[in-house]
C-alpha cells in the first residue's frame, strides 16, 4: 500500500478543521505517541498528532485522510499491549485525549454515556455513591481509557463472573474511515434489529472506525468481597486446581488469578511490598463477591477447603479492603514490574479452554528449558488466559534474542492451538502478533475479515497494518 505523506497544504486543512492548538508537529512532543506498552522495537513516529474535541472534527479528519490517502491511527491512553495504537505507517495520530467527558448519567436505565478518552476507573468513581460500577475490570483500569478497552474488547481479572468489556457496551457512535458518523446499538436491553455491527466494532482494534461516544451499562456493586491468597508448592499444583474449583465448587468465583514465584517476587520488589508468599512456588488469588456477607464468607470457605483438599499449602483470607487492595495491587503491577526489570521481553496473552490449562503448564516449562530462557507466567487462570512472558537471557545478543523469541513464540502458539486455545485472550493482535495470526486462522476466516475491512475502509487508511496486512 502506497500512502501519501503530509504536506503543507494538508496541514493547513487540518488547521482549518481543528485550529492550531489541536495539532502537534514538534518531534519531541509527538515522540510520546510513537509507542504503547510493547517493547521499543515496535515504535514508529507519526507525522502529526491531532487532538479533536468532537465527532464532527473526527469526521472531517477522516474525510481529508481518505481523500489524500493518509493513514490514521486512533489512540486513547496508549496503554495497549499489542502495538494497536502505534502509527506504523506514520501519517495522522488521532489522539482521543480531549474527548474525555461524561455526556450523560442515566440511572433510570442504569447506563452512562461517555467519550472514549475517559479513564475507565472514572466511571466507577462517578457512580460509586449510587452503589453501581462498571463490571469490566481491565487490570490497568486506573490508567487505561474506555475507548481503548472497547477497541480491544479488554478483558481482565473478573471475567469468569462478569465477562469482558463488550458485554457492557450498549451503544456506540462511530466515525467511519470514510467520514460518516453512525450510531450503533443503543439503550435497549434487547436488540436484534439487523446485523450486530456494534459488536463488530468492539475488539476491531481501531481498524474499522473511531469510537467517539459509548453507552455503557452499569451494574449493582456487590457489597461484600473476600479474597483468598492460596499458596502452592509449585506451578502445576496451583493450576491443576483451577478446573476443579470451577466445575466442583458449585460457586462462580469473581476471579481466580494465578502468579508464579518469579512474578510475585519481581513485583513485590518493584512495589517494595511484602506478602506472605515466601514458601510458595505459586499462588492463586481467588475472589468471591456478593450482596450478603454470610454467603460470601461461606463460599470463600468452601473454596478454601477445596484448595486445601487438593494440594494447597496454606490459605490466607483477606477480608478487609486494605489487605485486598494490597494483594490486588501486586497482581495488577506484574506486567509493569517486568517491563522495568526485564525490558527485553515478550508479554504473551495466550488463552485455552479452562479444562486444558493443567496440560499447558508442563509444555511451557519444556519450551523454557529447551531454549534456555525464563518464562514467568501469571494471569487470569480462572478464564484460561495466561500472560506467559518470554524474558531475554542476559547472555544473549539482541540478534540471538529476536531469533529465540520467534522460535519460542511459534512453538508456544502451536501448543496453545493443539489444546484448543487462541493467540490472544484480551490484548489483541495489533502489530505484535500479526505475522503469527496467519498461521492459525483459516483462509476462509481471514478472507471474511479482509472483506469486512474493505467494506468499512475501502482505501485501507484506518489503522492499517494491524491484525493482518492487506
Ligand atoms: C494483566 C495485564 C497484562 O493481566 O493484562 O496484568
Ligand atoms: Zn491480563
Amino acid at each position: 500500500m502506497k500512502y501519501n505523506t503530509l504536506n503543507a497544504e494538508i496541514i493547513k486543512e487540518l488547521e482549518n478543521i481543528l485550529g492550531s492548538k489541536n495539532i502537534m508537529l514538534d518531534e519531541e512532543k509527538i515522540e510520546n505517541y510513537s509507542h504503547d506498552e510493547t517493547p521499543k522495537e515496535f515504535a514508529h513516529m507519526p507525522e502529526v498528532v491531532v487532538t479533536p474535541t468532537d465527532a464532527k472534527q473526527v469526521s472531517e479528519i477522516m474525510k481529508l485522510a481518505n481523500k489524500h490517502l493518509i493513514p490514521v491511527t486512533p489512540r486513547a491512553a496508549g496503554s495497549g499491549l499489542s502495538g494497536g495504537a502505534i502509527p506504523i505507517y506514520g501519517g495522522i495520530l488521532l489522539s482521543m485525549e480531549k474527548l474525555n467527558k461524561v455526556i450523560e448519567t442515566d440511572y433510570e436505565n442504569m447506563m452512562i454515556v461517555v467519550e472514549p478518552g475517559l479513564v475507565t476507573n472514572e466511571i466507577n468513581r462517578l457512580v460509586e455513591d449510587k452503589g453501581l460500577f462498571f463490571a469490566g475490570y481491565p487490570m490497568s483500569l486506573l490508567s487505561c481509557c474506555i475507548g481503548g478497552n472497547i477497541a480491544e474488547n479488554a478483558g481482565g481479572g473478573k471475567a469468569i463472573k462478569y465477562g469482558v468489556t463488550g458485554q457492557y457496551v450498549m451503544g456506540l457512535e462511530v466515525v467511519l474511515p470514510t467520514g460518516e458518523i453512525v450510531e450503533l446499538g443503543g439503550k435497549n436491553v434487547k436488540d436484534v434489529t439487523g446485523y450486530d455491527l456494534k459488536s463488530l466494532i468492539i475488539g476491531s482494534e481501531g481498524t474499522l472506525g473511531v469510537v467517539t461516544k459509548a453507552i455503557i451499562k452499569l451494574s449493582p456493586k456487590p457489597k461484600y468481597a473476600t479474597d483468598l491468597l492460596v499458596l502452592f508448592e509449585d506451578v502445576n499444583s496451583a493450576i491443576k486446581i483451577v478446573p476443579i474449583i470451577i466445575s466442583k465448587g458449585g460457586i462462580v468465583p469473581t476471579s481466580i488469578e494465578f502468579m508464579d514465584k518469579l512474578s510475585v517476587h519481581t513485583t513485590c520488589d518493584y512495589l517494595n511490598e511484602h506478602l506472605p508468599y515466601q514458601k510458595a512456588g505459586a499462588m492463586l488469588l481467588i475472589e468471591v463477591d456478593g450482596t450478603r456477607e454470610d454467603i460470601v464468607e461461606a463460599d470463600a470457605e468452601t473454596i478454601g477447603e477445596l484448595c486445601l483438599e487438593n494440594g494447597a499449602i496454606e490459605v490466607y483470607v483477606a477480608d478487609n479492603h486494605t489487605t485486598q487492595e494490597r494483594v490486588w495491587n501486586v497482581r495488577r503491577n506484574i506486567a509493569e514490574a517486568f517491563m522495568v526489570y526485564s525490558p527485553e521481553q515478550s508479554l504473551e496473552d495466550i488463552v485455552v479452554p479452562i479444562a486444558n490449562i493443567p496440560l499447558l503448564m508442563p509444555e511451557i516449562e519444556k519450551i523454557s528449558a529447551k531454549y534456555g530462557i525464563k518464562m514467568p507466567t501469571y494471569g487470569h487462570a480462572g478464564d484460561g488466559n495466561l500472560h506467559t512472558t518470554l524474558v531475554k537471557n542476559p547472555d544473549m545478543t539482541m540478534e540471538e534474542w529476536f531469533e529465540t523469541e520467534d522460535k519460542v513464540l511459534k512453538e508456544l502458539y502451536e501448543v496453545v492451538y493443539s489444546l484448543g486455545g487462541k493467540l490472544s485472550g484480551e490484548h489483541g493482535i495489533g502489530i505484535k502478533r500479526r505475522d503469527y495470526l496467519k498461521n492459525h486462522v483459516s483462509e476462509t476466516e481471514l478472507m471474511l475479515m479482509k472483506k469486512i475491512k474493505r467494506a468499512f475502509d475501502p482505501n485501507n487508511i484506518m489503522n492499517p497494518g494491524k491484525i493482518f496486512s492487506l
